[in-house]
């Protein structure tokens, strides 16, 4: 096999890092279910919490590359991966591409937790939980996941009709080639020069998500832009509803955006997406939504 020298000198970046990752017990950058995240030099080194990996045969790198190559190929923006390996503590690690922006928002409590202390306590959070907190710091927590959402959901309102476009397409190419998406904030990224971007892609291919319709995919959708809700019970109730406000609007953008697809939606089911819309809102968008129910007449049509 030839190697690039871009390659070449990719590779010793990240064996650089690898060995600095042996040496040294380094506190993860993030963290997600299953990985601990080290960020590095435009690399992200994925490493699998469960352990030995040689024991883990779950992981498949073959497969998971060729899901990955075969996204790309197909236009969706999702990271490359560009390799694996096992450290010396037999755990399992794989080296991506460091997607731009930033997730959408934190669900994960332990994450939410550590980007509210990043900036002063980090080490004292390693373990927290939110249960573990005083009431006071429980609201500064809370403060802090709802300005991350605010100030992302002002993000999106200025993102282009182009940009939720794509990432429509791209939920629906990766939905169509038989991958569920793990739907939530913390598996897409944004930035607003490159828009959307979909991590932690699963490699297992499932015939039946091939023929999931159109309209389960966007209830999907909405369910993961109602999730910027998440710890709606320890933010500030102000916020609460600016979240909310914000949320109607980002709707409003996705709906739009939706003429411009190729998604097919029945009446009945439009009815229903309505509804979950509604739902995601908060009731107290209710009768704005319903007024506006004549403008998404009009998408409805148009998706026939
Ligand atoms: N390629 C990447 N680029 C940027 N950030 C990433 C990348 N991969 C993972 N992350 C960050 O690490 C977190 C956890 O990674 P993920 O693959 O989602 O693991 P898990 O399966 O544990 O959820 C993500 O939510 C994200 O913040
Ligand atoms: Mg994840």
């Amino acid at each position: 096999m030839v190697f690039s020298q871009l390659e070449l000198e990719e590779t010793k970046k990240i064996r650089k890092y690898i060995n600095h990752l042996e040496k040294n017990d380094i506190f993860p950058d993030t963290e997600g279910a299953e990985k601990f995240v080290y960020i590095k030099s435009g690399f992200v080194f994925l490493k699998y919490k469960k352990t030995p990996a040689i024991k883990n045969s779950s992981y498949e790198f073959r497969k998971r590359k060729h899901v990955n190559d075969d996204l790309i190929k197909l236009g969706v923006n999702t990271p490359k991966i560009r390799m694996a390996y096992v450290d010396k503590k037999e755990n399992q690690v794989e080296v991506q591409l460091e997607a731009p922006g930033r997730v959408l928002y934190y669900r994960n409590e332990k994450n939410a937790i550590r980007f509210a202390y990043s900036h002063k306590y980090r080490n004292c959070v390693k373990k927290c939980e939110l249960k573990d907190l005083s009431t006071y710091l429980k609201k500064k927590v809370g403060e802090f996941v709802a300005d991350y959402c605010i100030d992302m959901q002002k993000q999106l309102k200025n993102a282009t009709k182009g940009q939720f476009v794509k990432f429509l397409r791209d939920y629906k190419t990766i939905s169509n080639y038989g991958i569920n998406i793990d739907y939530h904030g913390e598996n897409i990224l944004y930035s607003d020069e490159k828009g959307f971007y979909f991590i932690d892609i699963d490699e297992n291919i499932r015939e039946s998500r091939k023929q999931d319709g159109d309209a389960l995919l966007v209830n999907e959708i909405i369910n993961m832009i109602g999730g910027f809700l998440s710890f709606k019970e320890i933010m500030p109730e102000k916020k609460v509803e600016i979240i909310k406000k914000n949320n109607y609007t980002i709707f409003k953008m996705l709906f739009d955006a939706l003429k411009t697809t190729n998604y097919k939606i029945t009446d009945g089911e439009f009815e229903r997406l309505k509804q979950e819309v509604v739902a995601a809102c908060g009731y107290s968008q209710r009768d704005v939504l319903l007024r506006e129910l004549e403008i998404n007449r009009d998408f409805k049509n148009k998706m026939r």
